[in-house]
C-alpha cells in the first residue's frame, strides 16, 4: 500500500515571512507520523519553504502550474521553474480554479502532462458539486472529470501522480463526506485509474480533502482506497497540523 501523503493547501494564505516563521515552528513540533508531509503554498512562498526545509522530510509545492514549457505566457509559471527551487508537488484543477479561473479539464490535463514531463507530481483535483450531489450523480460526474482531467497524462509511474477527490459542497463549509462516501469515491476512482493505467493503478495515491480537521481525518483515511487528505483550513496553523499527521501516525 502507497504511504499516506498529508497535503496542505495554504491557498491564498501567508506571506514569506509568515510561511518562514511558519516552517521554523513545524520543524521543531514535527511528531513521528507514518505519513509524508507536503505543503502547497503560494508560489512567492517556495524559495522560503526550500530555505526552510530542503533536506527534511517535509515536501512541498505550488497551487497551479502552466501548461506550457516557457515562453510569451505572462505571470505563469513553468514546472521548470519549480523544479529549480526543489519543488516536488503541484496542485492542478482545484475546484477554486476551475470557478475562478475558468479552467477546463483539457487545461487541467495540459497542465498534469506539463507537470510530469517537467518532473513534478501533480496533485489533480477532481470533485462534485451539490446540484449534482443531490441528483446522485456525484460517481460518474466525478469519473468523467478525472478520465478528462488524464486524457494527456502518460503515466509511466505511479509515483508520478496523485489524485485527490474534492467534493465542492465540503471545501470550506465544515461539511465533510461521510468516511463511506469518501471511501465508495476512491473504490470507483481506483477502478477508473484500472482501466487506464492498469498495473500502475495500484500504487496511484488516492486523497480526499474537504473539512478535513484532526477529529476526522483517521476515519476517512482508514477506508481501503483513501491514501491520505488534502486539508485547507486546518493546513494554516501548526498545532492543527501536529494534530493531523498524529491522528494518522
Ligand atoms: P478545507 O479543508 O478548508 O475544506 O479545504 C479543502 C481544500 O480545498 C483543499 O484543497
Amino acid at each position: 500500500m502507497p504511504q499516506n501523503l498529508l497535503a496542505l493547501n495554504w491557498k491564498m494564505n501567508k506571506t514569506p515571512s509568515e510561511a518562514m516563521k511558519w516552517a521554523e515552528t513545524l520543524a521543531s513540533q514535527l511528531p513521528q507520523t507514518q505519513a509524508e508531509l507536503a505543503i502547497l503554498a503560494p508560489a512567492i512562498d517556495l524559495p522560503a519553504l526550500a530555505q526552510k526545509l530542503n533536506g527534511s522530510s517535509v515536501g512541498w509545492g505550488a497551487q497551479d502550474i502552466s501548461q506550457h514549457e516557457s515562453g510569451a505566457y505572462t505571470g505563469e509559471i513553468s514546472a521548470a521553474m519549480l523544479g529549480d527551487v526543489g519543488a516536488k508537488y503541484a496542485i492542478v484543477g482545484h475546484s477554486e480554479r476551475r470557478l475562478y479561473q475558468s479552467e477546463s479539464s483539457q487545461i487541467v490535463a495540459s497542465k498534469a502532462a506539463a507537470a510530469i514531463n517537467g518532473g513534478i507530481v501533480p496533485i489533480i483535483c477532481v470533485g462534485e458539486g451539490l446540484d449534482v450531489r443531490e441528483k446522485g450523480e456525484q460517481v460518474p460526474f466525478t469519473l468523467d472529470q478525472l478520465r478528462d482531467s488524464l486524457s494527456q497524462v502518460p503515466v509511466l509511474r505511479a509515483d508520478q501522480m496523485v489524485v485527490a477527490y474534492e467534493p465542492v459542497w465540503a471545501i470550506g463549509t465544515g461539511k465533510t463526506a461521510t468516511a463511506q462516501d469518501a471511501g465508495e469515491m476512491a473504490d470507483a476512482i481506483r477502478d477508473a485509474l484500472r482501466g487506464l493505467y492498469r498495473e500502475y493503478a495500484g500504487d496511484v495515491r488516492i486523497l480526499y480533502g474537504g473539512s478535513v480537521k484532526p477529529g476526522n481525518i483517521a476515519e476517512i483515511c482508514a477506508q481501503p482506497n483513501v491514501n491520505g487528505a488534502l486539508v485547507g483550513g486546518a493546513s494554516l496553523d501548526v498545532e492543527s497540523v501536529v494534530g493531523l499527521a498524529q491522528a494518522l501516525a
